[in-house]
């Protein structure tokens, strides 16, 4: 839905003289000495799948606004190419750019920039107007979305009369009127205090599930990240660092950088069991063509997620997933072979899905190691020898490690 190719920004003196000349590889404050030029976007390349929550985090002056804006050119790249629902955006006519910005893509910013003296109603109702939209229509366009947010019956209020929170749910109404492709969030909730944050993150997932749009979230903050993200892109100095699930970010983080970002996240709440399986026993393992004996096995490279097919679970998902025993995995673990039941002594398979929080009681009270099942597959076992270095907020032992987990969109 959106992809995004060699992406620079670069603001300064002749700027584009940087983008692919031997000035391009120096560190930023480099690059500034000597040319009074700042690399605000340097060659980044992503996709975002349609229907997908792409979160993009850094911190301050990483670079995350300049690249938002330049997807749709509110801020015009230096080089590179962007492609919105197929249409390549730099080579868009001045009126087909307009019909971007006005009808395919809506952004939500931290200010709210609600117009004062218009009641909630027609704030909401505000882009179709400028689209020329008749005012019964829009009128009633603009209900719907604001009921959709939990703000029905406070259509006639002013901005002044409603709090932070309600003023975004406002902006979120706005940008959901014109029924977009693509939502665009610039740290739309950092200026609201926890609580309401939580709230409005809830807000966003419970509106993702209901109307799917693909949505670019940019946040400096993990937690946000972690909560929205199907997949996480960790920018530092312009530059793209990692591209992930929240998964591999915080099982596999591809520097220190971003190490350092996720170095307080209980690995449990994230990581599933998947992540931590080992083979039972690599001679006797079942069915399936298995991976050599130490590949870990590991989550499957970020689907499009489908609302209904999500690729992970979510953390307040865990229970769902949990009680999604897969009864064909059951069936192969009680399969008749010596090895199959042997391993279910420990009882049936859990979810490879399922969060390693989640099944920590299960397996410690379990007599051996626990087997793991994919669907119709056991695809290794899980034991405390597996869960206590997680627990203990430790790496995983080597033979666990899964490979680096960048998936850099190739270059
Ligand atoms: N118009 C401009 N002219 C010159 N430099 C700019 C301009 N806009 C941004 N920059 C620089 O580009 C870099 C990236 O800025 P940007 O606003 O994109 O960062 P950010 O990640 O959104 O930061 P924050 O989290 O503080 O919002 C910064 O070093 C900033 O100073
Ligand atoms: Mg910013």
């Amino acid at each position: 839905m959106i992809s995004v190719d060699h992406l620079w920004k670069v603001f300064g003196p002749r700027p584009e003289r940087i983008p692919g000349s031997e000035l391009a590889a120096l560190p930023r404050a480099e690059l500034h000495a000597r040319t009074g030029c700042v690399a605000a976007v340097r060659d980044v390349s992503f996709e975002v799948a349609a229907g997908e929550v792409f979160v993009v985090m850094g911190l301050s002056g990483s670079g995350k606004s300049t690249l938002v804006r330049c997807l749709t050119r509110l801020i015009e790249p230096t080089a590179g190419d962007i492609a919105i629902g197929g249409d390549p955006v730099r080579a868009l006519s001045p009126r087909r750019l307009r019909e971007l910005r006005r009808h395919r893509v809506a952004m939500v910013f931290q200010h709210f920039g609600l117009l004062p003296h218009r009641r909630v109603l027609d704030n909401v109702a505000y882009g179709l107007e400028i689209q020329g939209t008749g005012r019964a229509d829009r009128h009633r366009r603009a209900a719907e979305v604001l009921d959709l947010v939990g703000l029905a019956g406070h259509e006639q209020r002013y901005p002044d009369e409603l709090s932070g929170g309600m003023q975004q749910r406002v902006g979120l109404a706005r940008a959901l009127a014109g029924d977009p492709e693509v939502l665009l969030f610039d740290e739309p909730f950092s200026a609201l205090d926890p609580l309401i944050r939580r709230d409005m993150q809830a807000e966003v997932r419970r509106l993702h599930a209901e109307v799917g749009k693909t949505m670019l979230f940019i946040t400096h903050d993990l937690a946000e990240a972690l909560t929205l993200g199907d997949r996480i892109a960790v920018l530092r100095d312009g530059a793209l660092v990692q591209v992930g699930t929240p998964e591999q970010l915080v099982g596999s983080p591809a520097d220190d950088y971003v190490r350092d970002f996720v170095r307080d996240v209980p690995r449990a709440d994230v990581l599933t069991l998947r992540w931590i399986a080992r083979p039972a026993d690599p001679a006797h393992t079942p069915a399936r063509p298995s991976p050599p004996a130490h590949t870990p096995a590991r989550p499957s490279p970020p689907a499009p997620p489908a609302r209904e097919t999500r690729a992970r679970p979510r953390q307040h998902e865990a229970f769902e997933t949990n009680a999604h025993a897969h009864p064909t995995a059951n069936e192969q673990a009680h399969g008749s072979s010596d090895e199959r039941t042997r391993i279910t002594t420990a009882g049936d398979p859990l979810p490879a899905t399922m969060l390693i929080r989640d099944a920590v009681p299960r397996i410690l009270r379990a007599a051996g190691p626990v087997p793991i099942a994919d669907g119709d597959h056991v695809i290794g076992v899980v034991g405390v020898e597996e869960l206590l270095p997680v627990l203990a907020g430790r790496s995983a032992p080597p033979q666990a490690q899964p490979p680096a987990a960048t998936d850099r969109v190739p270059a």
